[in-house]
Order: C-alpha cells, then sequence, then structure tokens
C-alpha cells in the first residue's frame, strides 16, 4: 500500500505512486493495505479490518445491501472477486482468500425473464443473500462460493471447488459441487 491513511469511521485512503486513487471505505484497520491496482466499487460499505491484506488486482464491492465485512488479519490474494452483489458477505478474523477465488452476496435468478444486470429492473429477479466466510478458513484459488453459504470455521475448500451448500467448521471440501473429504485438525 502507498501513502494510506487510518482513522476510524468514514476512511479516506489513498493508493496509487501519487495518490490518485482515493477510497472512503467505512472502514479500515490499522495496519491494513490494499495494493495497486484493485478495484473497488461503494468502499462506503466496505469494512476492513487491522492488519488485512488485499493483494493487487482484486475486486471488492461493497454492493447494495447491508456491505461487505472483512476481519482482522485476512489475506485476499489476487485476482480474488468478493462480488457481494445486491447481499451481504462476511469474511472472518484470519480467513485466506485465494488466488482467482469467487465470493458471491447474490445472483440473477432463472425465474425472470432477463439474467443480465444491466436488464431494466423489472426484468429481473435478484437473491439478495448474506454469504459468510468463517474465521480461519480457507477458499482454494478459483473456488467459487454460493450466494447465501455459509464456510464453517476453519474449513477449507480446495481449489477450483464450487460451494453450493453449507460447509461445517474445520471440515476439507473439494469438488464441484463440493464434498468433505475430512477434517481439519484445530488442536494446535
Ligand atoms: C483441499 C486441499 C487442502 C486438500 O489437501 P490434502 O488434505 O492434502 O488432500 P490430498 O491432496 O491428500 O487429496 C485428497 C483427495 O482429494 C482430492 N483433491 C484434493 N484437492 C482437490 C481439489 N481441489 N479438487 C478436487 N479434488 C481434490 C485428491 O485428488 C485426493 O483424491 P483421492 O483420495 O481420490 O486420491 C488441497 O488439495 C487444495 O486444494 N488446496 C488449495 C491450494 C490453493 O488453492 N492454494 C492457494 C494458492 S493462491
Amino acid at each position: 500500500m502507498q501513502d494510506s491513511t487510518t482513522t476510524t469511521g468514514n476512511v479516506p485512503v489513498t493508493i496509487g505512486g501519487n495518490g490518485s486513487i482515493r477510497y472512503n471505505f467505512a472502514e479500515f484497520g490499522e495496519g491494513a493495505e490494499i495494493f495497486d491496482w484493485c478495484v473497488v466499487l461503494k468502499p462506503e460499505l466496505i469494512h476492513i479490518g487491522p492488519h488485512t491484506r488485499v493483494d493487487s488486482m482484486v475486486k471488492l464491492e461493497g454492493g447494495h445491501g447491508a456491505g461487505l465485512f472483512i476481519g482482522a488479519y485476512v489475506h485476499i490474494c489476487s485476482f480474488a472477486h468478493i462480488n457481494t452483489g445486491g447481499g451481504t458477505v462476511y469474511i472472518g478474523n484470519y480467513a485466506g482468500i485465494a488466488s482467482g477465488a469467487k465470493i458471491l452476496g447474490g445472483t440473477n435468478l432463472p425465474d425472470a425473464p432477463s439474467m443480465s444486470a444491466a436488464a431494466p429492473p423489472e426484468m429481473q429477479h435478484v437473491a439478495r443473500m448474506g454469504t459468510g466466510i468463517g474465521a480461519y478458513a480457507f477458499i482454494g484459488a478459483n473456488a467459487v462460493v454460493m450466494p447465501g453459504i455459509t464456510i464453517g470455521e476453519g474449513a477449507v475448500i480446495g481449489a477450483g471447488s464450487v460451494v453450493t451448500k453449507n460447509i461445517a467448521p474445520w471440515t476439507i471440501a473439494v469438488g464441484n459441487p463440493a464434498r468433505q473429504i475430512g477434517e481439519r485438525s484445530h488442536d494446535f
């Protein structure tokens, strides 16, 4: 991160070598970092906890719901997309979101004429959900977490998985659709 300012409340953060991009986050914790170049939509609905790191080429959307809540010491790798959509996404403390993973908080449903977000609203049916990634969980590279899903605390999702059902805490799940293949010790 370059040239950032950290306070509480309505937090201006500038990134870019010359401070050319300014985001007004809802919250940006002490020691948090966001690298050039990220795409950040609706930053006023995005809460970023202390010591969280957002790598370059990540897309974060505050969305149209309650917002995007990212805890402390979270790492979001390059090319991940936190697609809050019309919903709300929570990411717990110490969670890891690997390269290219997609976390979805809302989606167009097929029971309306158009699934294009650019179509007139009366032609769309948008489901606005709450999606949660538990503390200490890990979402593997290019995995997709569908809207409304809860990934339990400490759960691990394998690379390339598509998660369509809630995942129990401290388990390991892989595949499309993701199925539990094991448990993760948390006797640290
Ligand atoms: C899920 C994961 C943690 C499992 O690791 P593990 O517990 O050591 O599991 P194993 O490698 O022993 O694999 C167990 C079984 O699951 C399968 N499997 C493992 N990962 C898989 C995946 N992502 N998708 C589908 N199947 C997978 C293996 O083929 C193996 O199947 P088998 O028993 O039929 O041979 C790991 O494979 C993984 O996907 N890690 C994420 C890597 C990543 O994205 N890193 C971030 C880079 S930015």
